[in-house]
């Protein structure tokens, strides 16, 4: 259990969009497993993100950096761009930012599982006899490549022309600690029944990072984990795959911007980017625990923001990943994905969900049949 007493600091960062709708219904859920089942939860909430930027001028209050230093993980939204807001300082842009945070926390391991869910399978552009048994798990690098690599920017040079830069740059630390995160996930998931498969993503073939990043893989592979499957495979032809024969992945291992792309990708394997959740951890401590912020990965949607119709389920299937990564209750976890599964089973959909022209529900009665089912299971 955590360091401090026997409960685990939550931290709800509802943020900005429909993160506040979907959280609303996250946070009935976790008090749910804290009442019901005794998971031990304590639950707090702060500002962040643009709406907090209007009520408090600040993207990131110090109270709120103060809590996020001081939770064991960290339950997140969404945050709104900040294309429009021309009003706000760079300094405090930086300062609230998700990159800056992600990089804060040290969240090098990012997971997005896409797992066919069988009420859904009509619901993807793919053939169902395709996305039928999908179960795959992108470990994607958080915290180096080109989102963080100097230098970078733009500048006008003496002939007027202005030059652009960004630097993909991997230390190999950095490939180590996510190949082994991967080849670890990847013999867990064997002891569920997985076949204990890494696929290793790079674009060798051009990027001298790229050979390096395979090369670490290899070697890390060779010494320590040969009992996995080791494939390499070039970034485009991971694309391709993806919506070839979505079956042949278990675990995929890639840096910060071909996961990026990558896992969108797969997202439309399943249908519907409402659906999908995500966990960034950080380096284990000296007891085993790692920072980690859980996330739904659709982002704030500003067009269907404050109206109650958000899909809340790609943050309540975040929490299921909490339960299981954080509070090491991997039973809970599955109690809730069962939950998820049954109100899908019964019908139940949200907008983004129903087929066009057919009834759909909203954030809140989506929220209220998780729990509903929660107490029948
Ligand atoms: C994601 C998002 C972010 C990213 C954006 C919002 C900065 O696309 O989490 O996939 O590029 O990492
Ligand atoms: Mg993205």
């Amino acid at each position: 259990m955590s360091a401090r007493g026997n409960a685990f600091r939550l931290l709800i960062l509802p943020g900005d969009g429909i993160g506040k709708e979907v959280m609303v219904e996250v946070r009935r859920v976790a008090e749910w497993f804290r009442d019901r089942r005794g998971a031990p939860i304590e639950l707090g909430e702060r500002p962040f993100g643009l709406a907090s930027w209007d009520a408090f001028g600040s993207l990131m209050p110090d109270e709120t950096r103060a809590a996020i230093e001081d939770a064991d993980a960290i339950l997140f939204g969404a945050m709104d761009s900040l294309d429009q807001a021309t009003k706000i300082p760079p300094e405090e842009r930086k300062k609230g930012s998700l990159l800056r945070l992600r990089k804060s926390l040290d969240t090098f391991a990012n997971l997005r599982p896409i797992k066919a869910v069988p009420a859904l399978l009509d619901a993807s552009t793919l053939r169902r006899e395709i996305v039928d048994g999908v179960d795959l798990v992108f470990v994607r690098e958080l915290t180096g490549g080109v989102y963080f690599g100097e230098p970078r920017g733009v500048e006008t040079l003496p002939d007027g022309r202005e030059r652009g830069v960004n630097t993909h740059v991997y230390h190999s630390d950095e490939v180590e600690r996510v190949a082994r995160y991967a080849f670890e996930l990847a013999r867990r998931r064997r002891a569920q029944g997985g076949p204990g498969r890494v696929h290793s993503v790079d674009k060798g073939n051009v990027m001298e990072a790229g050979a390096m990043w395979r090369r670490l893989m290899q070697r890390l592979h060779a010494a320590e984990y040969a009992d996995i499957e080791l494939h390499h495979m070039l970034a485009d032809n991971c694309a391709m795959q993806l919506i070839r024969w979505p079956r042949q992945f278990d675990v995929i291992v890639t840096d910060n911007l071909f996961g990026d792309l990558l896992s969108d990708c797969g997202a439309m394997i399943t249908g519907s980017l409402g659906m999908l959740p995500s966990a960034s951890l950080g380096p284990a401590g000296a007891d085993g625990r790692r920072r980690a912020l859980y996330e739904p990965i659709h982002g704030s949607a500003p067009d269907i923001a404050g109206r109650g119709i958000a899909n809340p389920l790609a943050a309540i299937l975040s929490f299921a990943m909490c339960l299981g990564e954080t509070l090491h209750l991997p039973d809970e976890a599955a109690r809730l994905e069962r939950a998820v599964d049954a109100v899908l089973a019964a019908g139940l959909r949200t907008a983004d969900l129903a087929p066009r022209g057919s009834a759909s529900v909203s954030t809140r009665a989506m929220g209220e049949a998780v729990i509903a089912a929660l107490e029948r299971a």
